[in-house]
């Protein structure tokens, strides 16, 4: 069965109590001769009822629309586009004033929480991604060094037919410690603290552009304003995503890494692959990823792309 709207209900009722005291009114009134008399009082019976109900109805909508707004609005927020808040007009009924500002306090909590949670999580995961960078590091690669120095020392006393194979096996694990080396860098980003937001992201398009062939340009325009250790590892981390969403996904000749210190500091990667049609739930991480992290730093992702127009990310930090 269908749910019928607040304002249909009461209409409903208050239909029926002036119908009911309008016949009630008719049958009590003394009775005047005449068919005539009696058709005119019927008439004006009716007339007083549908006046009634016509004036019900609109002093009704006009008195229920703000809880009408109010509901529009709670349906519309998302939590993921921070800062909308529900407005009651002072003229607006008690009770919905007190459940418009209810609401907004309950935004305001919410966001908070969102924040503090998402900042927790993703702290810890930056403590670990170091943990593991570190023990990649320390253990596994002091093993593959030890392992390299005893190759060396072996290879005076092997016989001639066995040298080739062993440098070969020095060759490999050679490669073997600069991919972990690599790796360890990827987890824990130290370029960041030992060089500074804009070395580091040149240093790491470049890498990127070295390791897949794809042609990567890093730009830079503006005076960097003071940003936060947060706000540092966010543009490094989006700018990491995005060039592995490039390799991954778009199949691009060249991508355009741009930092814009202008006004607001703005990050756009940009590449000229195949692009795709954004706004979808994908069930990955790494979009979804990249907002959350910019939300975190009053920042704010966009995805512009359409299939066969390529793809640009871009970060806006204290976006309001
Ligand atoms: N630069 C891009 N070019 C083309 N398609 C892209 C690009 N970036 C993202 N996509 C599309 O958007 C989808 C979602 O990307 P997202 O980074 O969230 O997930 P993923 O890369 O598939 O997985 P994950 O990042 O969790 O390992 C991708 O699967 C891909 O279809
Ligand atoms: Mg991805």
């Amino acid at each position: 069965m269908r749910t019928r709207t607040l304002l249909s209900q009461v209409l409903a009722v208050n239909t029926g109590l002036v119908a009911a005291t309008a016949i009630v009114a008719a049958l009590l009134a003394p009775e005047k001769a005449g068919d005539a008399a009696s058709a005119q009082r019927l008439l004006l019976i009716a007339l007083a009822v549908v006046s009634a109900v016509l004036l019900n109805t609109i002093l009704l909508k006009r008195r229920l629309a703000p809880l009408d707004r109010l509901i529009q609005t709670m349906e519309r927020v998302d939590l993921a586009s921070p800062g909308q808040r529900a407005k009651a007009h002072s003229t607006a009924p008690r009770e919905i004033q007190r459940l418009t500002a209810d609401f907004n306090r309950m935004l305001t909590r919410l966001e908070e929480e969102r924040v503090e949670g998402g900042r927790a999580v993703i702290r810890a995961q930056e403590e670990e991604r170091a943990r593991i960078a570190q023990d990649l590091h320390d253990e596994v690669n002091q093993a593959l060094t030890a392992i390299l120095l005893r190759l060396q020392a072996a290879g005076h006393d092997v016989p001639p037919g066995l040298r080739l194979e062993l440098k070969e096996i020095q060759t490999l694990a050679t490669q073997a410690m600069e991919e972990l080396l690599t790796l360890a860098r990827t987890l824990r980003p130290t370029a960041l603290d030992d060089h500074g937001l804009v070395p580091a992201l040149a240093s790491q398009v470049a890498d990127f552009g070295d390791r897949t062939g794809i042609r990567s340009t890093f730009h830079r325009h503006g005076d960097l304003p003071n940003l936060s250790d947060e706000e540092q590892l966010v543009l490094y981390r989006v700018t990491q995503e995005s060039l592995s969403n490039v390799v991954q996904h778009s199949g691009a000749s060249a991508v355009r890494v741009e930092l814009s210190s202008i006004g607001r500091t703005v990050l756009r990667v940009r590449d000229d692959g195949c692009g795709f049609k954004p706004g979808g739930r994908t069930g990955r991480l790494g979009v979804s990823g990249m907002r959350e992290r910019a939300l975190l730093v009053g920042g704010r992702l966009n995805v512009f792309s359409a299939p066969g127009e390529g793809t640009t990310i871009e970060l806006t930090m204290g976006a309001s």
